[in-house]
């Protein structure tokens, strides 16, 4: 079975390519390296003892995406590929509207003419809007998004809602992702983000290494039980087998579309994180407490009993993972 990865050298791409690879799939990345580099392809040999092929294309230049699809048999996409930073996605809409639909578009007319109708597409806890219920269960359907990066990723689904009500042939399986932190345990693999960091582990990262004097820790007088936001985190090796179990389902299913959480289904606070990665890596991490940032909520987290009960997919790594993880890979790094 061979199965093309788009964004595939990056953060949660390279870690499912290596577990595909662990069993024993062939894959094809492809990548424009916007936001990763080819080094990641020497670390998932280095882990795997296997160089996969490479395709350094960007998605939206169509001709190039054709060239793949014509110069390989495919079975399945799974697809990664995409701008993710909120609050960049504010600033910049048409940037990330035309980079993230026109590149799934593009890669969906090809899936269709090549006749490759099976699909793992990356979703997002942030489709269901504010549904009032800090427990998201995969029945309450989209919600109202509040900025581009969450609208698009709520359009795609639309989109392949409406593939699949044309022709039911497909197969698709939409992963809702919650929080994914951590890094592979080799150290190998992780994430560096360009510039400012604006997700939570990241920024604590830079500030273990000294890059940053101090978290910012946006609000503490949130009704959570300690007063910051709280989060379902998730280890991206978790994440990544995650696809590896959806792969499996719409394999053996044959054709439809389902969607899953991929979270924990365990809320975690900023300071639960915070105290977590000091305990477990013996590492200071100094905070100031300031405003309440624009557009967060005060707590959500997954109900995953679905992917449990379909896919046979359960978190195996806990947040002491994730804290020691993320920070070895940071020092590696
Ligand atoms: P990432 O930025 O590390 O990986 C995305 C990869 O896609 C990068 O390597 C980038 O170079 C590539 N890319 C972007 N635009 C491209 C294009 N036009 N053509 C070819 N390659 C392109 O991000 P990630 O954290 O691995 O996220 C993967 C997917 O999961 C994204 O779709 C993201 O929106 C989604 N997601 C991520 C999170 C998260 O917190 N990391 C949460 C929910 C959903
Ligand atoms: C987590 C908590 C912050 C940084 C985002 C996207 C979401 C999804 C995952 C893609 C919040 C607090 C953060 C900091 C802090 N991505 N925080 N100081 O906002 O839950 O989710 O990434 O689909 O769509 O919105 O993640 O890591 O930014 O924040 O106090 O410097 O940490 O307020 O409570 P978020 P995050």
């Amino acid at each position: 079975m061979k199965i093309l990865v788009t964004g595939g050298l990056g953060y949660i791409g390279s870690h499912t390519s290596v577990e595909l690879m662990h069993q024993k799939y062939e894959i094809i990345l492809v990548d424009n390296l916007c936001n990763s580099n080819e080094k990641v392809l020497e670390n998932i040999k280095k882990i795997t003892q296997v160089m996969p092929q490479f395709y350094k294309i960007d998605l939206t230049d169509k001709v190039a995406l054709e060239k793949i699809f014509k110069e390989n048999t495919l079975d399945v996409v799974i697809h990664f590929a995409g701008l993710k930073a909120v609050g960049e996605s504010v600033k910049k809409p048409i940037k990330y509207y035309t980079n993230n639909l026109i590149s799934t578009l593009n890669l969906l007319e090809m899936m269709q003419k090549y006749h490759v109708k099976k699909l793992v597409f990356s979703s997002s806890a942030t489709v269901y809007g504010n549904p009032g219920n800090p427990k998201y269960t995969e029945s309450m359907g989209r919600g109202q998004t509040v900025n581009p990066y969450g609208s698009i990723k709520s359009m795609i689904e639309q989109i392949l809602e409406d593939l699949y009500a044309s022709d039911n042939r497909w197969c698709i399986a939409i992963l809702r992702y919650f929080n994914p932190i951590g890094a592979h345990e080799s150290g190998l693999l992780g994430e560096t983000p360009n510039g400012i960091p604006n997700n939570l582990m990241p920024y604590i990262m830079q500030v273990a290494s000294g890059k940053r004097k101090f978290l910012n820790i946006f609000g503490n007088d949130y009704p959570t039980k300690d007063g910051t936001g709280v989060r379902d985190f998730i280890h991206v090796v978790d994440v990544a087998k995650g696809h590896v179990k959806a792969l499996e389902k719409i394999k053996k299913e044959g054709h439809g579309i389902y969607t899953y959480n991929l979270g924990n289904g365990i809320g975690y606070s900023v300071m639960d994180l915070v105290n977590t990665f000091e305990r477990v890596n013996g590492v200071k991490i100094p905070y100031k407490i300031t405003a309440r940032r624009e557009g967060d909520l005060a707590e959500y987290f997954a109900d995953p009993t679905k992917a449990k009960e379909e896919l046979h997919w359960e978190t195996e790594k806990t947040i002491e993972d994730m804290c020691r993880d993320s920070w070895n890979y940071e020092k590696n790094n």
